[in-house]
């Protein structure tokens, strides 16, 4: 994960990003994600700014914000989890990997492990629904994904501070080596 930028240097990157998007309303969702990728996250205090220049309410943009889980308002964990939590997971063991990951993190969903590495959050369906269950490290996605290899993925994660093995061209089914 790329370090945090200084709150100056963040300040000028979303100003960098908003004039790369001009005022229209559908713009809002574009610029979003951009600020996001460049930043890490969108703090409430640039809420105000983005509703300026998008002509729109502070409440709007909060609503956005919020209505999407892919939003952060704060600073990411260096290891970012998400564990799907739709149908077809559930019926092929997420809940018993949830069960899992909440004791081995020490926390619930929504939640960071006790010294903040790691953050757990849920998703709902990543396209891996014939190979069920599934989830995310940081950017990769995994699927299949019982206890042992959450244990496994997150230790390299952790180890190598950079994020899993993937596989290029789709999700990682992690086969041998993790
Ligand atoms: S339900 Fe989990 S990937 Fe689709």
């Amino acid at each position: 994960m790329q370090a945090p930028l200084s709150p100056a240097a963040a300040d000028t990157v979303a100003a960098a990003v908003l004039a790369r998007h001009d005022g229209r309303q559908d713009q809002l969702l574009p610029a979003l994600h951009a600020l996001q990728d460049a930043i890490g996250f969108i703090a409430p205090a640039r809420v105000p700014a983005i509703a300026r220049h998008f002509n729109l309410s502070r409440a709007e943009v909060h609503g956005v914000l919020t209505f999407y889980h892919h939003f952060r308002a704060e600073a990411p964990a260096r290891c970012r989890v998400t564990l799907c939590r739709a149908e077809a997971c559930r019926s092929m063991g997420a809940d018993r990997l949830l069960a899992h990951a909440q004791r081995t993190l020490g926390c619930d969903l929504h939640g960071r492990s006790a010294d903040g590495s790691v953050s757990l959050d849920p998703v709902y369906c990543l396209g891996q629904c014939a190979n069920a269950p599934a989830m995310t490290l940081d950017d990769a996605v995994f699927a299949r994904v019982t206890p042992a290899r959450f244990d496994a993925l997150l230790a390299h994660a952790l180890e190598a501070d950079r994020p899993a093995p993937t596989h290029p061209g789709g999700p990682s089914f992690l086969p041998e080596a993790v």
